[in-house]
């Protein structure tokens, strides 16, 4: 037998000086959004660094440091005396994907990197060790958010953008025209509820979630007028009973939080809760079957080990599959998105 060739990501030194310094790069990466270095940039198109002095407010050597950070990032880039976006933050504002871009930076700013510095204690430990670095009481860094109005809003804000970005892949790819009853399990601030409503004018969705999303998901629901159609459901999916009657359960940017073992007890529930041919919806990054990728999907994972909630994991699709099939769902389906991020789709039916 040969021996199987297997490709593997080559690196070399200069990987090496990322990997090391990678907190400063992302510190550069920071102050490049925090100055508006990016959307200065982006509409004056060059400016000197005597330019960005004036308007970002810094005093000329801090700006200096920060602009030769950026530079040596690839960041932005340097011809004569001026300075330009590189191409991949210009292609971001083209896409209108700046925005969400921000609001990633933000949350790695504010609220991943402050535990994720408890990474090594917490695989040896087999649990969330960062999370005591948040203020308030509560095992997950959502009941914690509850406790911080600053850091609630910043997680909330991220995760609208978020879901606003990767949620049109999930509607393209989904017919629910025959469905009245949906479940929107851990639904945060229900964005995702209130798109699903707006296109499918003949559903009626609970969104279940614990206390900490509660004003932010019905002030939006007022505001989108869809009182009527979407209510929120307070209770806690380990512990409370999923409504039954339904005909979807969907579970978006979820299952990633959570141990294979809470991800079966889950999919048990969503199982007992639907009709007949109901079908069980799973939406969120997701990783290669082989698990060599994607980075995204293997970067994020340390801040699901060391802060969320302790047992997650960017899983890859196959264990979702094996999961509803073991549980008894047909008809599994998986669709891989075309997303920056690793977003996939795995549907099962009763
Ligand atoms: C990563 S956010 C996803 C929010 C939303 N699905 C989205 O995609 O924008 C995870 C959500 O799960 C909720 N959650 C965490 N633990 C929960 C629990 N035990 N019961 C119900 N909801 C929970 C959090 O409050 C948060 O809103």
């Amino acid at each position: 037998m040969g021996e199987k060739i297997v490709e593997n990501k080559r690196i070399d030194r200069n990987n090496l000086i990322l990997y090391l310094h990678g907190a400063s790069a992302f510190q550069l990466l920071h102050a490049g959004v925090e100055f508006k270095i990016f959307d200065l940039l982006h509409e004056q198109k060059l400016l000197s660094l005597d330019q960005l002095v004036e308007s970002t407010g810094l005093m000329k050597q801090p700006a200096r440091t920060l602009a030769f950070g950026l530079t040596s990032l690839g960041l932005i880039e340097k011809s004569e005396e001026n300075y330009r976006n590189c191409d991949a933050i210009e292609e971001l504002f083209e896409n209108k994907e700046y925005d969400l871009f921000k609001k990633m930076t933000l949350i790695q700013a504010h609220i991943m990197y402050v535990g994720q510095v408890d990474y090594v204690e917490s695989l040896r430990q087999n649990r969330n060790v960062g999370v005591q670095r948040y203020f308030g009481i509560g095992k997950t860094i959502y009941e914690r958010l509850n406790h911080d109005q600053k850091l609630k809003k910043v997680f909330y804000d991220y995760m609208e953008a978020y879901s606003a970005y990767a949620l049109p892949h999930l509607l393209k790819n989904l017919d629910l025209s025959n469905v009245k009853n949906i479940l929107d399990v851990g639904g945060g601030g229900g964005n995702n509820s209130i798109e699903i409503a707006k296109k499918y004018p003949n559903t009626n969705i609970t969104l279940f979630d614990i206390p900490t999303a509660k004003s932010l998901a019905e002030e939006n629901i007022r505001r989108n007028e869809l009182t009527e159609r979407i209510r929120f459901s307070q209770g806690d999916m380990f512990k409370d009973k999923f409504p039954n009657n339904q005909d979807c359960v969907v579970f978006i940017h979820q299952l990633v939080i959570w141990s294979l073992e809470e991800n079966r007890i889950l999919l048990e529930k969503a199982y007992q809760s639907l009709n007949e041919r109901g079908q069980v919806v799973i939406f969120s990054s997701m990783s290669d079957d082989d698990e060599k990728g994607p980075l995204m999907a293997a970067l994020d994972t340390v801040y699901f080990r060391s802060v969320a909630a302790g047992n997650g994991m960017i899983y890859p699709h196959k264990e979702y599959e094996k999961m509803l099939e073991e549980i008894g769902f047909k008809r599994i389906q998986k669709i891989k998105c075309d997303t920056w991020t690793p977003h996939g789709i795995v549907v099962g039916y009763k």
